[in-house]
């Protein structure tokens, strides 16, 4: 009977999926606090057929070089820019990801933070647990207040699965929704307009562009200003698409009213960033993903790509979908 392949995962994952993958590998899962190190996971992975990793996990060249047995990189996320595709594709490395499992449930935190942006959730938490909410104040007439996302219009820069997913949630608030996208596709329901319109004319701006050096600072000074004034910005993509110091001006001048974000340029974020010292951001540390059910479905997927590439088998999602074409594995 053949030996079982090693796998190396990078962080114990919610529900059983690791359970399954130690009856059908020699499997061993990091228990440091944090994430392993560049130099511990490099070490830990030497020997390894696959690799179970998380976003946190710098996958690059020098890595995917040093790990000559690895036939397979399965990360439990969607976005990628944290590994050498290019890379790992010129290797014969298939990478696996989860995308359509977290879509619902990072469009629940995108519409979170654009109400709670909106509508000043975090201030007003803040005002009542710092007793400002006074006998003298207990309603007022010019009290804390927002926008209505409701009859609004919103800006869904990327329609891809989240993007639409998002732009769903918006025709139940009324909303016009104003779509963009790089290749102009088209989505029912969604106006296709260009990036400066949708800019001008979206009370509310969400981002759901992936990561790339297309996409870097693709909402930067220029973009903040031709913002309508007032607006509410929000992202979950990744860091790096909004210019944080742009947005940080904005929002301190007023000519933004608020804004979300779940994801920063470096995360974690600084605790002395200034940003935290804007009462109109609402700060998320990445967790668009994070519910029970959706963090479990996704250590399920990524463990049946591992499963899957180990096997010889296609993934059931491949970001190199090319390797399974000419059947390398
Ligand atoms: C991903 O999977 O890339 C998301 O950012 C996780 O929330």
């Amino acid at each position: 009977m053949p030996s079982q392949p090693r796998v190396f995962v990078t962080r114990a994952l919610p529900g059983d999926a690791l359970e399954g993958l130690a009856q059908r590998t020699r499997c061993e899962v990091w228990s440091g606090e944090g994430p392993p190190s560049p130099k511990e996971l490099a070490a830990a992975a030497q020997d390894c057929d696959g690799l179970l990793c998380l976003l946190t996990d710098r996958i690059d060249s020098k890595l995917l070089d040093h790990c000559t047995r690895v036939r397979v990189v399965s990360s439990c996320s969607v976005g990628l820019d944290h590994i050498d595709l290019a890379h790992a594709t010129a290797r014969g490395i298939r990478v696996g990801y989860t995308p359509g499992v977290l879509v619902e449930t990072t469009a629940d935190l995108a519409f979170a933070l654009l109400l709670a942006a909106a509508r000043r959730v975090v201030e007003a938490d803040r005002f009542v647990r710092a007793a400002q909410w006074t006998w003298q104040r207990r309603w007022e007439p010019e009290l804390l207040l927002g926008r209505d996302l409701h009859g609004g219009t919103l800006g869904v820069i990327g329609l891809g699965l989240v993007g639409r997913a998002v732009a769903r949630r918006a025709r139940g608030f009324d909303m016009r929704v104003l779509g963009w996208t790089r290749s102009g596709q088209s989505v029912e329901g969604v106006e296709a307009v260009e990036l400066n319109q949708l800019l001008a004319e979206s009370d509310f701006v969400t981002v759901h562009v992936a990561y790339s050096e297309e996409t870097h600072g693709l909402l930067d000074a220029a973009a903040i200003a031709g913002m309508k004034r007032g607006a509410v910005l929000v992202s979950t993509a990744r860091g790096g698409i909004v210019d944080e110091e742009a947005l940080a001006a904005a929002l301190k001048s007023g000519a933004l009213a608020g804004a979300g974000l779940d994801v920063f340029a470096d995360e974690p974020l600084d605790p002395a960033s200034p940003l935290l010292r804007l009462p109109n951001l609402v700060v998320t540390p990445h967790i668009g993903s994070a519910s029970v059910t959706t963090r479990k479905r996704m250590a399920a997927l990524a463990v049946d790509n591992l499963l899957a590439g180990l096997a010889g088998r296609p993934l059931p999602h491949c970001a190199n979908p090319e390797l399974e074409q000419t059947g390398a594995a």
